[in-house]
């Protein structure tokens, strides 16, 4: 009887609303069984999960979230969207073909195949992209932010394919594909009320979904959890962990001519704890070399050092943007970093006034680095329902 009442009280506010758009309750207009044909019981209109409400560390507090907050039902649409093979022109490459879960949403590949050959930088990770203070995307920080970045897959002419270039479909094309797809006419009235597809919604909706994946549950937060600040030793930590961890986190001093004669490795001034973002003000860390064999000097992102490594303590793909280094070979190049006369936009903290940084590090305190770099990786995040494709059968 209750029941009842507020239905009726309810479809009584929408017939007097008069505009509509913010009136309009998600579980009246959504059709489960057209959801139900497609994706089983992998999605429940009625009972979706909680991407809005999950659990943020109390020690974290970088967070890009501009105006498009995470909701239940637009990071649901961002799913279905980020694992649709029909956001590519010949309906075979999803977002997830080159960002996926089982690595990190990486891939261990060095470069990922697109509908038209493969990309021309690394694919990146897709952890915790939220808690960060740095606003732009990709290697080289050419999407103003994630909002920005995630059509631009889309309209790549190698990636997806929808670029208006050589004869191919444009965008506006894709949004008269997707109108014609039922579960979109479904998941778009959920989120926004109305049938309408625009790249904006598009955007906002992979967006929330791609920052609602979060990964807390390493051993560092374990231990960071227990203590009121980063620099402290955690006591769950070995002595190996807690002396790399000081080694990742205290600044070098150098002499003129770069060679560290004390301090730590200075990592932590551009990949900042906890939550270990890049520094927005980095600029190249020196890695300047490309896939194609041209020089690649505007590379000054890199995603959350976070998950580099999977649960079992294996890298998740090859790392930089050029996909050519394991963890033993990314200290090495941070232990000799050359200085190189084409690149002009080497970052200032990895040089002397001479030259670049020489770190001089035993082999007992790059042991210490790599033990404390193993402690940033979870395990939820590798398999949790909620980011997994909800196309599988
Ligand atoms: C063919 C492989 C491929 C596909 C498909 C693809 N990506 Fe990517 N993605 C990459 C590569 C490679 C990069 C790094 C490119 C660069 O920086 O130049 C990247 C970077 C990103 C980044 C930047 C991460 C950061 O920390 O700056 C985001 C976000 C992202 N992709 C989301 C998406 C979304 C959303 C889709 C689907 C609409 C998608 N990608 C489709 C390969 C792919
Ligand atoms: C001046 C800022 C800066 C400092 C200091 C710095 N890095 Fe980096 N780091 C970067 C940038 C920028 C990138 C992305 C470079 C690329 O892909 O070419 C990066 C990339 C990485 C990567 C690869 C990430 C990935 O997803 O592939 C690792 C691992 C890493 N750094 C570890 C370290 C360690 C360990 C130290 C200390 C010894 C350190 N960094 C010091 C700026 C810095």
């Amino acid at each position: 009887m209750r029941n009842q009442l507020v239905c009726i009280a309810f479809i009584v506010t929408l017939g007097c609303s008069p505009s509509g758009e913010e009136e309009v309750t998600t579980e009246v207009t959504v059709n489960q069984d057209v959801i139900a044909e497609v994706f089983g019981d992998k999605i429940d209109v009625n009972n979706l999960f909680d991407y809005q409400g999950q659990d943020i560390p109390d020690y974290i507090d970088k967070d890009n979230t501009d105006d498009n907050p995470i909701t239940n039902e637009g990071a649901t649409l961002g799913r279905v969207l980020f694992y649709d093979v029909n956001l590519s022109i010949d309906n075979t490459i999803a977002c997830a073909s080159c960002h996926q879960q089982a690595f990190a949403f990486g891939d261990g590949l060095q470069a990922s195949d697109g509908v038209d050959g493969t990309t021309g930088r690394h694919s990146m990770r897709l952890i915790n992209s939220r808690f960060a203070d740095e606003e732009k995307f990709f290697w080289d920080e050419r999407a103003s932010s994630l909002e920005d970045q995630t059509t631009k897959p889309i309209q790549d002419h190698i990636e997806m394919g929808f670029s208006g270039e050589d004869g191919n479909p444009d965008f506006d094309e894709l949004i008269t594909k997707l109108d014609t797809i039922t579960y979109y006419q479904e998941l778009f009235p959920m989120v926004y009320g109305d049938t309408e597809i625009t790249e904006e919604r598009v955007q906002n909706g992979l967006a929330q979904f791609i920052r609602s994946i979060q990964s807390f549950d390493s051993k560092y937060d374990v231990g960071r959890a227990q203590v009121n600040r980063n620099n402290q030793p955690f006591p769950n930590f070995t002595n190996q962990e807690n002396e790399g961890k000081t080694l990742f986190g205290d600044r070098p001093d150098f002499d003129n001519n770069g060679l560290r004669i004390s301090g730590g490795a200075g990592c932590g001034a551009c990949h900042r704890a906890p939550e270990f973002d890049i520094d927005p003000d980095s600029k190249n860390n020196g890695v300047i070399h490309s896939l194609s064999g041209a020089s690649d000097t505007d590379v000054t992102r890199a995603p959350t050092l976070r998950d580099i490594l999977n649960s079992e303590g294996e890298l998740n793909g090859p790392l930089m943007h050029t996909g050519d280094m394991d963890m033993a070979e990314v200290i090495a190049h941070y232990n000799n970093v050359e200085l190189s006369r084409y690149n002009n936009n080497l970052d200032g903290r990895l040089r002397g006034r001479q030259g670049a940084q020489q770190l001089n590090l035993s082999n007992e305190e790059m042991e210490a680095l790599t033990a404390f770099l193993a402690t940033l990786s979870g395990s939820n995040v590798y398999t949790a329902e909620q980011w997994s494709d909800p196309f599988e059968k």
